[in-house]
């Protein structure tokens, strides 16, 4: 039985579709005062795994996957979390701050009985799941995104990531597809003025498709949209896993200028039109 949470609804019915696995159906709606109500609808059965899939962009699909979790408490679970929210509040930067994502990770982990698995895709650090004690594993959708930008039919084109932070991932799928890569590198001029440019290549007259794991705000992209633009890039692209694209996010990147954005449906929005569907289905069955 695959379960798919409030924010994983879509690619959860892949998952099960891939599969030939039931999705279970289930109720996302609230209290008169505002709490998440959560139900599983159709019967679990007595055993047997149950996959749940849950993005948790948001405190409430936080809350809402413990929800879930605790339905299927005392079961096998398969808990997948294609987009792990709090990731990037994995160190103390200042003296008492929390390390959010240790502690989501532990919140998880309470309900999964022995032999349960984590799956999460693209994390932002894959040290964060040493904070789990069941068997945790990230797949990387980078491979994904490479084959849907092959599709794209670029001209001359160049994978660049927007700061060293994500050059593996640019690496990794310029290697795909045959083309070079590089990153924007800061350089500091003095107290106030810092300029970025690509560290290597010149993308005049070029293609080029920056990626990054995640684009939240938007700020890391449109900023490395107008550099590559003044150093005369041809048309520019993004591809990333996660587009949570909080508030005016999209509107800052038409703004400077990007061409389309491709990301995948670990977050279902608009721009998701890259599926990890199979990519989770085989970590599944193995
Ligand atoms: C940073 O570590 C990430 O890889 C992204 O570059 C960052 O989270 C993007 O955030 P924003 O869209 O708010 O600039």
């Amino acid at each position: 039985m695959i379960i798919g949470g409030p924010s994983s609804q879509l690619l959860g019915g892949r998952i099960a579709a891939i599969l030939k696995e039931d999705l279970a159906l289930c109720e996302y709606s609230s209290f008169p005062d505002g709490e998440a109500y959560t139900q599983v609808c159709s019967d679990l059965g007595p055993d047997g795994r149950i996959v749940v899939v849950q993005s948790t962009p948001s405190d409430r699909d936080i809350i809402q996957l413990l929800q879930l979790l605790d339905v299927c408490r005392g079961r096998k679970i398969d808990l997948v979390i294609p987009y792990f929210g709090y990731a990037r509040q994995d160190k103390q930067f200042k003296p008492g701050e929390p390390l959010s994502a240790r502690a989501m990770a532990v919140a998880v982990d309470a309900f999964l009985a022995e032999d349960s698995r984590i799956f999460t895709i693209n994390i932002h650090d894959r040290s964060v799941l040493n904070n789990f004690s069941h068997q945790a594993t990230d797949l990387d959708a980078t491979p994904l995104l490479a084959d849907e930008i092959k599709k794209m039919g670029l001209d001359d084109p160049v994978i660049i990531s927007p700061d060293k932070g994500a050059v593996r991932m640019a690496k990794a799928a310029a290697e795909r597809l045959g083309v070079p890569y590089d990153y924007l590198e800061k350089t500091r001029h003095s107290g106030t003025e810092v300029s970025m440019a690509p560290k290597e290549i010149d993308a005049s007259g070029r293609d080029v498709v920056i990626l990054d794991d995640m684009i939240a705000t938007g700020g890391t992209m449109a900023q490395a949209i107008s550099i590559l633009k003044s150093k005369g890039a041809k048309r520019v692209y993004l591809g990333s896993v996660h587009p949570v694209l909080t508030g005016s996010a999209v509107l800052k990147l038409c703004r400077a200028g990007v061409e389309s954005i491709i990301a995948t449906d670990t977050l279902e929005k608009a721009v998701s039109t890259v599926s990890t569907a199979g990519l989770v289905a085989e970590a599944l069955r193995r």
